[in-house]
């Protein structure tokens, strides 16, 4: 089978597809015939040489895609040979076969195409566990996410929103601004000429922070919470190293937490796949969250899917069609 590896650090063009065995399922374990995958930052880091593959996850790029079964390992119940799926994984998307632990398979929401599937459970999964399961972002509450036009943040605006939250967003270009608004966001600040501080502060506060940049945004990120905030980072984006003002955090009783979902445990995957396809589905089948792909590239042109990101002048998921 195909597989697209980063066999050294570099920029797009350092991607080989490289022709590995075809996969066999262990004990719990499925393996798919991809249809697509989609293209994460991680994957972008990952072949720079900034963001190695967990222990005993796959040397082939991919943190999520969709496709149908192909073979189901022992212990497998509820998927059958032919069963079309999303999957969330530590790695090995890229490619035309790839192993699933059985629990980080999802049904496809009904109406959406396989391949667009493709698009939605690094989203769905980030932004639920996060937003939703550790944030626990209430009906009412004021939801900051940062970068609203990208990957996680079109998806979020649209999770929030339907979930009855008021959300306020950052993003690039008055473009950007106006999808956001489209998408549902109240207020989309831009974050190169506006404070962010000063216009979420104005509104009352954020209950939530979903934050991209890491380092840069945390200070001017614990001044726009309210009290009882809660920050949330999944993103470097911005640098890995700052200070924080805990006596600005303690006043305001606010929480500072940091996630990573790609080394998560396989059984903390299944609870949050199990939370998405009962949470989130939904919303997606009656059409109040859509998925938000902006373009599409077969595994041969995966290096300009990668440049495309690296430019970071797209709005929402990259899909690679395999
Ligand atoms: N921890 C986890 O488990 C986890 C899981 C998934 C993703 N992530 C992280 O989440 C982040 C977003 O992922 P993605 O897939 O949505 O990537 P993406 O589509 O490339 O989006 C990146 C976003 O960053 C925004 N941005 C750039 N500079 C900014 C600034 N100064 N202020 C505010 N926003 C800024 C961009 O906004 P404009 O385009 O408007 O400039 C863009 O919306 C990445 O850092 C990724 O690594 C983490």
């Amino acid at each position: 089978m195909r597989a697209v590896i980063a066999p050294s650090p570099g920029g797009p063009d350092s991607l080989v597809i490289a022709d590995l065995p075809d996969l066999e399922p262990g004990p719990g374990e499925v393996v798919l015939d991809v249809v697509a995958s989609a293209v994460n930052r991680a994957d972008t880091l990952q072949r720079m040489g900034f963001y190695p593959p967990p222990p005993g996850a796959s040397d082939v790029l991919g943190l999520e895609c969709s496709g149908t079964v192909r073979s189901v390992g022992a212990d497998v119940t509820g998927w059958s040979v032919g069963d079309e799926a999303c999957a969330l994984l530590a790695g090995g998307g890229y490619a035309e076969q790839v192993l699933v632990p059985a629990g980080q398979l999802m049904r496809v929401p009904a109406g959406v195409p396989l391949a667009t599937a493709a698009a939605l459970p690094e989203v769905a999964s980030t932004v639920w566990s996060n937003v939703f399961m550790i944030a626990n972002l209430q009906p009412g509450e004021l939801f900051l996410v940062h970068g609203g036009a990208g990957g996680i943040g079109t998806f979020a605006i649209q999770a929030a929103a339907a979930l009855g939250a008021r959300v306020f967003t950052t993003a690039g270009t008055p473009e950007k601004q106006q999808l956001c608004l489209d998408l549902g966001a109240e207020r989309a600040i831009n974050y190169r000429d506006e404070d962010f501080v000063q216009v979420v502060s104005e509104a009352g506060g954020a209950d939530v922070v979903l934050d991209n940049m890491g380092a840069k945004y945390l200070g001017p990120n614990v001044r726009a919470l309210a009290t009882e905030g809660r920050l949330v980072i999944i993103g470097m984006q911005g640098g890995i190293k700052a200070e924080l003002d805990i006596a600005a955090l303690l006043g305001k009783r606010g929480a500072v937490i940091a996630t990573s979902l790609r080394s998560r445990p396989v059984a903390e995957k299944a609870a949050i796949c199990r939370a998405v396809e009962e949470h989130v589905w939904p919303l997606v089948e009656a059409g109040r969250i859509k998925p938000m792909v902006q373009a599409e590239f077969s595994l041969d042109e995966v290096a300009a899917a990668h440049a495309l990101m690296d430019a970071g002048e797209h709005s929402g998921k990259i899909l690679l069609r395999t």
